[in-house]
């Protein structure tokens, strides 16, 4: 049992940042909304509580709270207790402080006045930078509160009740920009809480294989779509170490990958990784003639999921008559997929499946998710010590509707060889330039419309491609790369050399916001 740390959300945008701040501490984190019950947090592998950030103002009829039930516990039990932002005025608020509502709202990087270097702040400069966002403010502390810090515009930007445990940092330690940021987690967490850092790759890999193992022990075989991804491919081999040849994996080619994409994740799983039961459905022609005619995006993605479904649920039934009985369905479903944000949704558990439908309740399947618990990049540490290939664990994202949502307009056979073979080029350029692990995802983009060119003597008129190439922690937000111009433009005269029916190439230069990443 790790030592936990649980975050209760209060729908703040850093969350899953908190989150991820405490595990790179080697403890284990859980998020669960702020309205968990106490029985929740029992059973003693609970040593602090973070209470986050969030929209809301306190004195707003509704926003959401904890009482002073949850607090006695706490202190009862010993568990200390860090708010932030939020957190920080809910806690100020709940045990009797005043809140005054900002006039102006102080954000960005702030300087910070460390008054007090008491454990929290432990190995702080009495000058640092902190990150702001924030309206309301802190003016007065409950009895048994003091100032440890303050800021020009915040007179109480961090306390402390030494005697409760609990502390609050109007200011966010999880992001970047506070640059002491982890060292207080640290304080709190390790130093304050007295959590011991056993979350370690190596204590991942045997407790989700034994975790497998006690799941499937009544028997019975285990079916998994995979699709070549990071998530799939590392859920689907942490099954097969628990299951052996139990577990069926169904790769269904759409016809809608990248190019030598299919070939290369039958090889990967057939021969580097030695699965026996690996079935492959070549239903390329499937989805084209469903595709005839759909221009709409959603309309686009609703086709090729329902088309998946369709396909799998056939495979299954197939291999049901061969193998027997499916009891279990594997995903690669990761952490975030699951934990929403309390801001946007009361439900903390979602399901998706690697191609973003939610397969059937009629299978009437028990699920296998061996990855429910970890970040991505837990996913790939994970993967490397299992010894997946580097080249799918740094893979690119890549969208479950694939390259027909980079057909803009209807998907033909034509324009998916156009964008196919363009994509080629820009991964293999991006590659020889040596910054593809550097880069959130570089592709093509085929646009509906034709342009003119001048080709020898003759004129042309023929389609345009978009290169699109970005720079991205979580995709949330995105920028285009500024990338060197020679690289550029090797890729755009291979593009039109290269590739038959298109004369002219753009490089995308909006970033998201406004924008999004794909063009759909
Ligand atoms: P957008 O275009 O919304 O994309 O900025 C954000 C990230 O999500 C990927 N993406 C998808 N991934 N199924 C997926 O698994 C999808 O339907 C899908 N649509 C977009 C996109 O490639 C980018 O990394």
């Amino acid at each position: 049992m790790h030592d936990t740390i649980v975050i209760l959300d209060f729908g703040g945008q850093y969350t899953h940042l908190i989150s991820r701040r405490v595990r790179e501490l080697g403890v284990y984190s859980e998020i669960l909304p702020f309205h968990a019950s106490l029985s929740e947090l029992e059973g003693g592998r609970v040593k602090g509580i973070i209470l986050s950030g969030g929209p809301r103002s306190v004195y707003e009829e509704g926003s959401p709270r904890v009482g002073r039930e949850f607090f006695r516990w706490c202190e009862e039990g010993g568990i200390p207790i860090l708010g932030i932002c939020y957190g920080h005025q809910l806690i100020a608020h709940v045990f009797g402080g005043e809140i005054e509502r900002g006039e102006r709202r102080e954000y960005g990087r702030t300087i910070l006045y460390v008054e007090c270097e008491d454990e929290l702040f432990r190995g702080l400069d009495v000058v640092e930078t902190v990150w702001m966002s924030h309206g309301d403010n802190v003016v007065r502390l409950p009895d048994g509160f003091k100032v440890l810090g303050r800021t020009e515009g915040t007179p109480v930007a961090a306390y402390a009740n030494q005697e409760k445990k609990i502390f609050g940092v109007q200011f966010h330690p999880e992001v970047a920009h506070t640059s002491k940021g982890l060292k207080i987690l640290e304080n709190f967490v390790l130093k304050i809480c007295g959590c011991r850092p056993t979350w370690v790759v190596e204590s991942w890999v045997d407790e989700a294989v034994k975790e497998v193992r006690e799941k499937i022990k009544e028997g019975g075989n285990i079916i998994m779509a995979v699709s070549g991804g990071v998530d799939s491919t590392v859920a689907a081999t942490i099954i097969h170490s628990a299951a052996g040849d139990r577990l069926h994996c169904v790769f269904v080619d759409n016809g809608l990958l990248r190019k030598g994409e299919a070939e290369e994740v039958i090889r990967t799983f057939r021969e580097k990784m030695k699965f026996k039961n690996f079935h492959v459905v070549d239903a390329g022609d499937l989805f084209l003639e469903r595709l005839r005619g759909v221009t709409d995006p959603e309309e686009k993605r609703k086709v090729i999921s329902h088309t998946f479904i369709e396909v799998f649920e056939r495979k299954a039934r197939e291999l049901e008559e061969e193998y027997g009985e499916f009891r279990f369905l594997g995903q690669g479903t990761i952490y975030p997929d699951r934990v929403e944000s309390a801001a946007t949704s009361q439900a903390a558990a979602r399901i998706k499946s690697h191609h973003n439908v939610t397969l059937p309740e009629r299978m009437r399947l028990r699920l296998v998710e061996p990855l429910a618990y970890l970040y991505k990049d837990e996913v790939r540490r994970l993967g490397e010590k299992i010894g997946i290939p580097r080249e799918i664990l740094w893979r690119h994202p890549f969208p479950g509707p694939s390259l027909a949502v980079r057909v803009l307009g209807e998907v033909t056979r034509e324009k998916l060889e156009i964008v196919r073979e363009a994509d080629a080029i820009v991964e293999e350029e991006i590659r020889r330039a040596g910054v593809y692990e550097k880069l959130w995802q570089a592709f093509a983009v085929l646009l509906p419309v034709k342009a003119v060119g001048v080709m020898g003597d003759a004129r042309t008129y023929e389609y345009v491609v978009a290169v699109r190439i970005v720079e991205s922690l979580d995709a949330m937000t995105a920028n285009f790369a500024k990338l060197d111009w020679s690289l550029l433009e090797r890729i755009a005269s291979r593009i039109v050399n290269e590739v038959k029916g298109v004369n002219r190439v753009v490089y995308d230069i909006t970033n998201k916001p406004p924008a999004t990443i794909e063009w759909e």
